[in-house]
């Protein structure tokens, strides 16, 4: 029988990897680990807790509903860094503004996280997975004073861990801190992350396809002629098509993709011209770990992680995936 690695274990062997290692991205990453044990239990119980299923009755920022289970997570998340001592301000899907904590700990912490607490709300209800997903960045500005907001309008090549947590028939826990991308499977009965997935790697092309294919008439030409031209079988059934498998859930999506190779495609549409996913907390993350797993992660056109954000709920198209999947489609967008 292997040795079990726990998560705690792994960070702390691994701690000389780290940019600048002094142990606090250490703490912070066993912070994050707690935080999503927190989580993890009220996703796996909520149907059967009150006032944990439908939604909160407000709206966030970006126009949309916030469910219960959103607003549980991230204030799970909001605690356990505003108590940590490693970050000094976080900025959320959830929240308006970034906030800057303002307590004698936080205030010399190295760090700030922008996160998306809950990512596929529309299927919490409906108990299909669904996912955390947080970017850490060294903070710009002076230790011991407040977080701004430069510290939060980071680009992408500047992160020094991501990672997400995937609530599915299993929880996992997967990051990087740009050596590589490991994933750790919570062993429900003794309440660890425990090394599962070492060094994943990203399949260089795959045969899933995952969007959302009720938009494909308000996308531009070349996203229909690629997913005609390479996705879909034709009349004559000569080709061998890919599979369309959309989850919805962007985590969940990603992850299958990154274990099976494939590609994940959000673009803009006429609707949604900047696209629907948000740079900071879903794009940047999933990049670096796409990256770092030998996939890529593209506006269609640029670098996702070259981006210089110019504010927080900044969106934009996405495609990640499988390196050759992802070229082949942005061969089609003129
Ligand atoms: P969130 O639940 O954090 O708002 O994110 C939802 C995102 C992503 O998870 C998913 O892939 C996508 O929105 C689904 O959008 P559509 O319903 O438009 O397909
Ligand atoms: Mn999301
Ligand atoms: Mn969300």
């Amino acid at each position: 029988m292997s040795k079990v690695i726990t998560l705690h274990e792994f960070i702390m062997d691994r701690q000389e990897d780290f940019p600048f290692a002094s142990g606090e991205l250490s703490r912070l990453l066993n912070d994050i680990a707690i935080a999503a044990k927190i989580v993890s239990k009220d996703v796996r119980r909520a149907g059967l807790l009150e006032n944990f299923l439908g939604a909160e009755g407000n709206t966030n920022i970006q126009g949309e509903e916030q469910q219960k289970l959103d607003v549980i997570a991230d204030k799970q998340f909001i605690n356990m860094f505003k108590t940590g001592g490693e970050v000094c301000g976080i900025a959320s899907e959830e929240n308006d503004d970034f906030m800057a904590f303002d307590n004698e700990i936080s205030r010399e912490g190295k760090y700030v996280v922008l996160f998306d607490p809950l990512d596929g709300s529309s299927n919490i209800d409906v108990n299909v997975s669904i996912g955390s997903i947080f970017s850490v960045y060294r903070r710009k500005s002076e230790s011991g004073t407040l977080a701004n907001l430069e510290d939060m309008l980071q680009k992408g090549t500047d992160q020094v861990a991501a990672g997400y947590v995937l609530y599915g028939s299993s929880t996992m826990l997967v990051y990087t801190t740009g050596n590589g991308v490991n994933g750790f499977t919570l062993d429900p009965f003794i309440g660890e992350f425990c090394l599962s997935h070492p060094d994943m790697k990203m399949p260089e092309t795959g045969r899933i396809y995952a969007m959302n294919e009720g938009n494909i008439n308000i996308c531009e030409d070349g996203i229909k002629e690629y997913i005609q031209t390479y996705c879909q079988q034709t009349l004559e059934g000569h080709k061998r098509p890919y599979s369309g498998r959309y989850i919805g859930s962007l985590v969940a999506d990603f992850h299958r993709n990154l274990i099976k190779g494939g590609i994940y495609i959000y673009p803009d549409t006429s609707t949604d011209p900047e696209g629907k996913l948000r740079l900071l907390y879903e794009c940047n993350p999933l990049a670096f770990i796409a990256e770092q797993a030998g996939g890529i992660a593209t506006t269609g056109r640029k670098r996702v992680m070259e981006i210089v954000p110019d504010r927080l709920h900044q969106r934009v198209p996405f495609f990640v995936g499988s390196k050759k999947m992802v070229e082949e489609a942005m061969s089609c967008l003129k």
